[in-house]
């Protein structure tokens, strides 16, 4: 064997391992001051910035996790500016511009992080750190998130919007768009909860609440007075009607009262395979938020960049 392919064997031997490297809780143990990195994402600032009611709504943005896993893996490619699109849109009330509030939120603790351990920590796992933390400053319940994921390399703004499951689906297109990358109907369900907190745009639920027989009827026309049925594209309307800014089993009730938002939403609870799911849930809090840690942990999972793959953005807003 040549020298050359001795060396591009033992390169591809090793990436190899390092590409299916293990994510791991403790991941950051000795690289970043001997403490988890988790330490170092939460501030007090952070904490009361969370706890806030305002900033509630702007840590939806922790859906954006769902988004950037959808698409390539968690890899923090560019669903960022996607998913906190409402809340730029919300804190300036124009379309397109303004200041993505969640991701000042990720920018904040990313500059902290930094100040710590330089060019240690992706994007990619502070965000899901941000997520956890959201999810638990608005009632939830805490996981140990794994760690060790890292940045892509390329922005793919544009390419984003693939693969993420569209509100016009099915039960059986959305158990498909999950089962694509690798998550259970059950974690379909699970996860789809996050809608106990956050809003959508008229846009998004206009058709059901105008077509659909399968929703409350005094329901969808109070949704009526604020999305009107030409204009108002960008009205806002909570996902989650009963309860919108708490980490709660909310979400669930308001689908069997035929009260959900979405199109998708109420296709969970429609007669079909995961209605009891739903029912589960909805009396039971607990199994909701410990299973939702546990989905949360297998959507992480999906295909993450690992070892010496990708990069440490160093602006979590674009690649180096
Ligand atoms: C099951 C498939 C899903 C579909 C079809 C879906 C669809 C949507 C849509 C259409 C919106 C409103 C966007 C807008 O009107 O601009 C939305 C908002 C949101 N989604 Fe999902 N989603 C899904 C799953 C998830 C998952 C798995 C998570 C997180 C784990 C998530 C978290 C969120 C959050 C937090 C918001 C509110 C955003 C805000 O208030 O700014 N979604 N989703
Ligand atoms: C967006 O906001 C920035 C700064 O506030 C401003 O300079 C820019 O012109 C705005 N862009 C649009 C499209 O309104
Ligand atoms: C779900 O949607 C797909 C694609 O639009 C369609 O082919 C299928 O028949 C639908 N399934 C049901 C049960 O409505
Ligand atoms: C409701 O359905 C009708 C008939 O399919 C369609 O013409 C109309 O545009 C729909 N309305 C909305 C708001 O989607
Ligand atoms: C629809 O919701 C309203 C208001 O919550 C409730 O009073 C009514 O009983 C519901 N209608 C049906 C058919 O469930």
């Amino acid at each position: 064997m040549e020298f050359p392919t001795v060396v591009v064997c033992l390169v591809w031997f090793f990436s190899g391992i390092l590409a299916s490297a293990q994510l791991t809780t403790s991941f950051y143990k000795t690289t970043c001051s001997g403490k988890s990195a988790v330490d170092h994402f939460k501030t007090e600032g952070e904490e009361k910035a969370v706890a806030n009611e305002e900033n509630a709504w702007g840590l939806p943005c922790f859906g954006f996790i769902f988004h950037d896993c959808f698409v390539n893996g968690c890899d923090a490619s560019g669903s960022i500016r996607r998913h906190c699109q409402l809340h730029r849109k919300r804190k300036t009330a124009q379309p397109n511009n303004g200041s993505l509030r969640g991701f000042d939120v990720v920018d904040t603790i990313k500059s902290k992080v930094e100040s710590v351990c330089p060019g240690v920590v992706p994007c990619a796992d502070i965000l899901a750190v941000a997520a956890r933390d959201s999810v638990v400053a608005l009632g939830g319940k805490s996981w140990g998130v794994l760690l060790g994921r890292r940045d892509s390399t390329t922005a793919s703004l544009s390419a984003a919007n693939t693969g993420i499951p569209a509100p016009t689906l099915n039960l059986s297109g959305l158990i498909t768009s999950f089962s694509n990358v690798g998550l259970s109907t059950k974690d379909l369900v699970v996860l789809s909860g996050a809608h106990t907190i956050g809003q959508a745009r008229c846009t998004s639920f206009r058709a059901r609440i105008y077509n659909e027989t399968n929703i409350n009827s005094s329901f969808a026309k109070s949704l009526q007075a604020n999305c009107p049925s030409t204009g108002g594209d960008n009205n806002l309307s909570p996902l989650d009607t009963s309860s919108p800014t708490t980490f709660d089993v909310g979400y669930y009730t308001d689908l069997i009262g035929q009260k959900g938002l979405l199109h998708s939403d109420q296709q969970l609870y429609n007669g079909g395979s995961t209605d009891s799911q739903v029912t589960s849930y909805s009396s039971s809090s607990s199994t909701f938020l410990t299973d939702f840690g546990t989905s949360m942990i297998n959507m992480g999972n999906i295909s993450p960049l690992t070892g010496s793959r990708g990069q440490v953005r160093t602006n979590c807003r674009k690649t180096n």
